[in-house]
């Protein structure tokens, strides 16, 4: 959310760049599940694509806190972040503008100027919007935490360094406070595919387009995970046919979230996404070698 103060007539924006390259989907058709924007996710990606790719689009998530003179119809001032999917804006009356960052830093501003007056490391994603309140005449600041959603699911792979953890927690600060947050505890992931590579590069090509066109908004691009599902390039069972076919079609992690694609590929179809997702597994090993 946004913020105003009517003492500076100010209102706090929270804004982000997030681009995507857009080309129309040619065999687009409505379907009964999946995004349905008509844009071709497989557009612009190379089949097999270097982890280059993560560092670039890292770099084009931008976000900002401006603060907005809506009279002058101008900013009077602004902070730039280096990420985007940052949290709601709280303006107190006393001063303060509270943000928190994707990245853990919430800090507060000072609502005339925007210089940060404060922050605090939230050992988790500060994706929410703050809120206060008083309790026997002492405020509190407060403001959920944790790592996910759409953008964490579709596009956190581009945060790999510095992904924050998936434990959401209730974090409340009132001056002078001395409370902990405990460290998070990031599992250990095997990161070696778990079956061989197979497939010529029109069937790994092919299953690209499947994937990007299926997978990607939940799973993430190039079948690099956000750190929110299971990671189908380390996945054991990306290295059985029979698993994989098992999940995918016949819906036996229905009961998890993940659906069935039954009704929209074939066997032979989710066949070569495996293809992709064991050629981008065994593509990424020698850049990823013993950075467990
Ligand atoms: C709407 C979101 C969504 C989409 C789209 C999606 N999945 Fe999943 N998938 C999930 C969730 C949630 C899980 C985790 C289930 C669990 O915890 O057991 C999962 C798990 C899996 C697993 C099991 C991995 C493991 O090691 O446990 C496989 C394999 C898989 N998905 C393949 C696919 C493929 C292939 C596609 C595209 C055809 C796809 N998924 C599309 C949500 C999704």
């Amino acid at each position: 959310p946004m913020a105003f103060n009517p003492d500076l007539n100010l209102a706090y924006i929270p804004a982000q760049e997030i681009p995507q390259s857009y080309a129309r989907d040619s065999r687009f058709e409505t379907q009964p599940v999946g995004w349905n924007t008509g844009a071709d996710f497989a557009a612009g990606v190379p089949p097999i694509a270097p982890p280059e790719v993560a560092k670039f689009l890292r770099s084009t998530l931008k976000g900002r806190l401006i603060a907005w003179d809506p009279i002058a119809r101008e900013a009077r001032w602004s902070v730039e972040h280096d990420n985007a999917w940052n949290g709601g804006v709280l303006s107190t009356a006393g001063g303060l503008v509270f943000q928190g960052k994707l990245n853990g830093d919430f800090a507060a501003y000072d609502a005339a100027t925007g210089d940060k007056l404060w922050s605090h490391d939230l050992k988790s994603g500060g994706a929410s919007g703050p809120g206060t309140f008083m309790i026997d005449g002492e405020q509190y600041v407060t403001i959920t935490t944790g790592w996910g959603s759409a953008f964490g699911l579709s596009a956190g792979f581009a945060y790999d360094e510095t992904v924050p953890s998936t434990v959401g927690k209730v974090v409340t600060f009132k001056l002078g406070g001395t409370g902990e947050i405990a460290d998070p505890d990031f599992p250990m992931i095997d990161k070696t595919p778990k079956g061989e590579a197979f497939g010529d590069e029109a069937l790994i090509a092919e299953g690209a387009v499947h994937y990007a066109r299926n997978c990607t908004v939940c799973h993430g691009p190039l079948a690099v995970s956000s750190g929110v599902l299971p990671d189908l390039r380390w996945s054991a069972i990306s290295g059985h046919a029979e698993s994989f076919k098992g999940v995918v079609i016949d819906g036996n992690l229905a009961a998890n979230g993940m659906v069935s694609f039954a009704d929209h590929l074939t066997p032979e179809e989710v066949e070569s996404i495996r293809a992709y997702v064991l050629a981008q597994a065994h593509a990424a090993v020698p850049a990823d070698a013993g950075d467990n």
